[in-house]
């Protein structure tokens, strides 16, 4: 698994201190609330079991999946949602908790779907960010790492479901996709 990867871009301990740091900054902002955070299945797992932990105020969790790439690299632009939230949003102050924003049209969608099911508010925190690639006008309020245009695994990121369990973000080697 090691072998695939071309170059480690951020460390597990990297990761780990700006999670906490995040974690800090939302449980001052969300004081006196008691956010639905949402976990976007699936690549989102690991950020969101450890941004969790790091947040003080009281929260509640939820779940939610949408298409993705499958065993591709990019987008197709054709969002689907595969499993729904087990509760209703409405009036609540929802913190969408994403792996990474690439064109932004999956968190575009997402938020257009919560927005109509009547919240309060939307805040969006992901972990990484891939501006260059953006289509749509999409800033998150909360993002750990600015990437470069490359293909990245690791902490919950995949490519055709491997290699989510890696500790660190890695860029992926093109040989091993491009077969
Ligand atoms: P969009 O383009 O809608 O895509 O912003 C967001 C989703 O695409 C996946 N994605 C990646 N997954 N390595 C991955 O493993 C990447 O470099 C990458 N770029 C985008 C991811 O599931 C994200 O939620
Ligand atoms: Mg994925």
């Amino acid at each position: 698994m090691q072998n695939d990867i071309k170059e480690v871009l951020y460390s597990e301990e990297q990761i780990g201190a700006k999670v906490k740091e995040l974690g800090a900054q939302l449980s001052v902002d969300f004081e006196g609330r008691n956010p639905l955070v949402i976990c976007v299945l699936k690549g989102a797992f690991i950020f969101m079991s450890d941004l969790v932990k790091a947040i003080t105020v009281p929260l509640e969790i939820d779940f939610m999946a949408v298409s993705s790439y499958g065993a591709s690299t990019k987008s197709s632009g054709v969002v689907k949602i595969i499993k729904d939230l087990d509760v209703s949003v409405e009036g609540r102050d929802v913190l969408i908790v994403e792996d990474i924003i690439d064109s932004g049209l999956t968190l575009s969608y997402l938020i257009d779907v919560l927005e109509h099911r009547g919240t309060k508010s939307v805040t969006v925190v992901t972990l990484f960010d891939k501006p260059a690639r953006r289509t749509v006008d999409l800033q998150p309020h909360y993002k750990g790492f600015t990437l470069p245009d490359e293909f990245v695994v690791g902490y919950g990121l995949d490519y055709a479901e491997k290699y989510r369990n890696l500790p660190y973000i890695g860029i992926l080697k093109p040989q091993v996709y491009e077969k």
